[in-house]
């Protein structure tokens, strides 16, 4: 089915934060922050700025009527600075005037000293003066000390994977309005409206049930609106409910990219050792992730990172520590991927530099380790319904892999201008929230008695394509048309407590939950044209909104069902619970069974370097991915051709750069480049692995919005080897992004 948001979309019809009408007297917030970062916050003098006509209050954090606390893992981040700043962009005041204009003006009038402490900027950096956050996370497979030394290769080498900038195309922002009796409700781009909620009544002291989060739909998360939309919400919220006035807050691009955290950088240690005969007998690693200055989801981020430390292959030994490291960054947090992109970057690494130096491909390592059906995971899954190697075998035959290398070392014997490169990359990613609590959902689903359907749930739409799929569950339960249902807005008072859109886990959590609502109320109307056509309940099916018995066609319209069911005075509305089954995991042991289920692939990427200015073109990238029975398939393709642009921009040309002052000098998209059209092949194709799907998945279409973007990882090595076949001197380096700059200095090392 294609994507109910299109139409809207290409119209310019589609409602987002920023379309609601203001109402009248709205105020408009905007966040003074700190300059330095890190320091002792000496003096802040807002009189000047207050003073001009038009600003009406300016927040510090003595005006919080609750606590001045928004960190959700660990309680260690102000909403705003008190004594201490910890990073530059930290909100310490919150301006509140009649227009943005005013605001900025008065921004500029505020005065701070702030007397500077050391700034650490790196993540061993941190980890050598001690600063961790939480304690460090091991999974242990077998034992590798013993291992190694029975290994024929041993190598080792150190890996730096830099941050990742979400660029949502809609900024962050909220609008909150004063309802009754000192109640809130308040429009947010976020992909958790209930951590909103939550942080919204912690900050002023009152009870979630004062607080109304509403979310229409977003211009994208990426993971970057998963906990950090909440702060701008929280500072929008403290300003309605001390002023009761409306106010909307939506930062610019500058303040946005500042003041917000993003992919965590890693700095990691692997070794590697395999057998004569290729087989990866241990590995070890260790992960240095720059958390930035509050923790946010980094102790979840890290945890994904060893569970996806040894990617789509089966090692016996295994030994990976996380260590999460603060720093003086804005706080990282969720990005596509969650932290499993630095994991699985580091073993391509270790399987590239071992390639590297026996003198054969990766290729030939890879293949041989794939997982197994039966295979045992470092953290104790065993690994079922596997298509490590099927989709492997299915890309490497379909798309002739053995042409395409023969092409390409001819092409490089000609040519000494332009060298090709060619790199197979596998993916296995587990879905599930890796916090087994989090992963359930609900539903509220009525049908009104003209026979149409309004649906809510706990998904937020982000352009991944979520409310398609709801839409589709409705009507393939109910046989009915699709322009008989709508989608609510993601809204707390209809739908609580809920886990953020995250964690590619979306659709299945909210769609087995919409499912099972459905199919009580189908089960219901079934009763009820039993009775009225006086047949078995068995023997009823829907079929295009007609009633059919034994298959034939009734006189029975769903229609006049619902009508009938109205009149015999029977629920027509329902809500519905879900919670993924067989999943666990104990953290003391480091073992369990985290994920429902994971999605396999392989990506062949081809890659032309121009040898002469470092710039390089993706001849072609072939993929092929395991969709399940996928319910949506342009939504899916959609999804994969997106994650694998995303994830050839980490691995190529988006270059996050702070400097030792904690300033980020890629502070623009002057600066900070990502791919656009022309960045990516013209030549992908991708096709689908023909699996049965998983019983987990809403009708088997499994989970498709983050697995894909680690097909980019491909990119990298691509480049590389085509380095390697210019320049026999180079020396391997994993340190991202490959910039044409870097390309240029490696081709022409000595
Ligand atoms: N696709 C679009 N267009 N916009 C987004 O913000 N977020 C990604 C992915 N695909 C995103 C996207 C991320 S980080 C996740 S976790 C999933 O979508 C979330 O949605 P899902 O659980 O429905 O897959
Ligand atoms: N993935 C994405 N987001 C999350 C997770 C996860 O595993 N856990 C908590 N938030
Ligand atoms: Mo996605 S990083 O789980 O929002």
């Amino acid at each position: 089915m294609k994507n109910i948001d299109s139409f809207g979309h290409v119209r310019g019809e589609s409602l987002f934060l920023d379309d609601i009408i203001p109402q009248q007297n709205t105020l408009f917030g905007l966040v003074f922050d700190s300059p330095k970062a890190h320091g002792i916050l000496k003096k802040l003098d807002i009189s000047k700025a207050e003073a001009i006509e038009g600003v009406i209050k300016i927040f510090t954090h003595k005006d919080i009527p609750g606590e001045n606390q928004i960190g959700g893992i660990i309680p260690d981040e102000p909403l705003l600075a008190e004594n201490e700043v910890h990073f530059l962009g930290q909100p310490i005041a919150f301006i509140v005037a009649v227009s943005e204009s005013i605001a900025k003006e008065a921004r500029t009038l505020i005065k701070i000293e702030i007397d500077a402490l050391p700034v650490i900027t790196g993540a061993k950096e941190a980890a050598a003066k001690q600063q961790f956050i939480g304690t460090p996370r091991t999974f242990n497979l077998g034992n590798t000390s013993k291992a190694f030394r029975k290994c024929d290769y041993v190598f080792e080498d150190a890996v730096f994977t830099n941050g990742q900038e979400h660029l949502y195309l809609e900024t962050q922002g909220a609008y909150a309005i004063p309802m009754e009796n000192g109640s809130i409700k308040i429009t947010s781009s976020t992909q958790g409206p209930t951590q909103v909620q939550k942080g919204i009544a912690r900050v002023l002291g009152i009870g979630m049930h004062m607080v109304e989060v509403d979310v229409i739909r977003l211009g994208g998360g990426f993971g970057g609106k998963e906990d950090q939309a909440t702060p701008w919400a929280t500072l929008t919220a403290l300003a309605t409910y001390l002023l009761e006035k409306p106010v909307k807050f939506i930062l610019n691009r500058h303040d946005d990219l500042r003041m917000t955290g993003k992919r965590h950088p890693y700095e990691s240690n692997f070794k590697i050792g395999l057998a004569k005969d290729l087989k990866i007998i241990a590995f070890e690693a260790d992960f240095y992730q720059n958390a930035g200055a509050a923790a946010d989801l980094s102790p979840a981020v890290a945890e994904r990172t060893i569970f996806h430390a040894t990617n789509s292959y089966f090692i016996e030994n295994v030994r990976t520590s996380v260590y999460s490291c603060r720093t003086n960054l804005p706080p990282n947090t969720a990005f596509r991927g969650f932290g499993g992109p630095q994991g699985m970057f580091v073993i391509e690494a270790a399987i590239a530099k071992a390639a590297h130096e026996i003198g054969i491909t990766a290729k030939e390592i890879q293949e041989i380790n794939l997982l197994q059906e039966n295979d045992e995971l470092s953290y104790g899954q065993i690994m079922t319904q596997t298509e490590a190697v099927s989709s492997w075998q299915s890309t490497i035959e379909k798309f002739n892999y053995k042409k395409l290398i023969t092409e390409v070392n001819a092409f490089n014997k000609r040519n000494n201008d332009f060298k090709k490169g060619i790199a197979v990359m596998p993916i296995c990613f587990g879905i599930s929230f890796t916090n087994t609590p989090m992963n359930h959902a609900r539903a509220l689903v009525h049908i009104y008695q003209d026979g149409t359907v309004g649906i809510s749930t706990g998904a937020v739409e982000m352009g991944q394509g979520v409310n398609t799929k709801m839409l589709q569950v409705a009507v393939q339960t109910f046989a009915i048309e699709p322009e008989k249902v709508k989608l609510e807005t993601t809204n707390t008072t209809r739908v609580a407590n809920t886990s953020p859109s995250a964690a590619s886990s979306t659709a299945d959590l909210n769609g087995k939950a919409l499912l099972k609502a459905c199919s009580a109320i189908l089960e219901r109307l079934k009763t009820v044209a039993a009775q009225e056509l006086k047949v078995n309940e068995e023997e009823i099916s829907l079929l295009n909104e007609w009633v059919y018995v034994n298959s034939k066609k009734s006189s029975l319209s769903w229609k006049k069902l619902v009508a009938k069911a109205m009149l015999a005075r029977i629920a027509l509305s329902e809500k519905a619970h879900y919670t993924t089954p067989v999943i666990h995991f104990d953290k003391t042991k480091e073992k369990g069974h985290p994920f429902a289920y994971h999605v396999y692939g392989t990506a062949m990427i081809t890659t032309t370097v121009d040898c002469t200015r470092g710039t390089y073109v993706f001849d072609s990238i072939k993929i092929v991915h395991d969709y399940g029975k996928s319910m949506s398939e342009g939504i899916d393709l959609g999804q994969v051709e997106g994650a694998l642009a995303q994830g050839i921009g980490w691995m190529t040309m988006e270059e996050i750069a702070y400097d030792k002052s904690g300033l980020l000098l890629s502070n623009a998209l002057s600066t900070y480049k990502i791919p656009d059209i022309f960045s990516i092949a013209d030549n992908i194709e991708v096709i689908p692995l023909e699996t049965d799907g998983n019983e987990m998945a809403i009708f088997k279409s499994k989970a498709v919005g983050e697995p894909p973007l680690m097909y980019g990882i491909g990119a990298y090595f691509a480049i590389q080897n085509a380095i390697k076949a210019y320049n026999p001197n180079y020396t391997l380096k994993f340190h991202t992004p490959m910039t044409p700059e870097k390309v240029l200095m490696s081709l022409y090392e000595k």
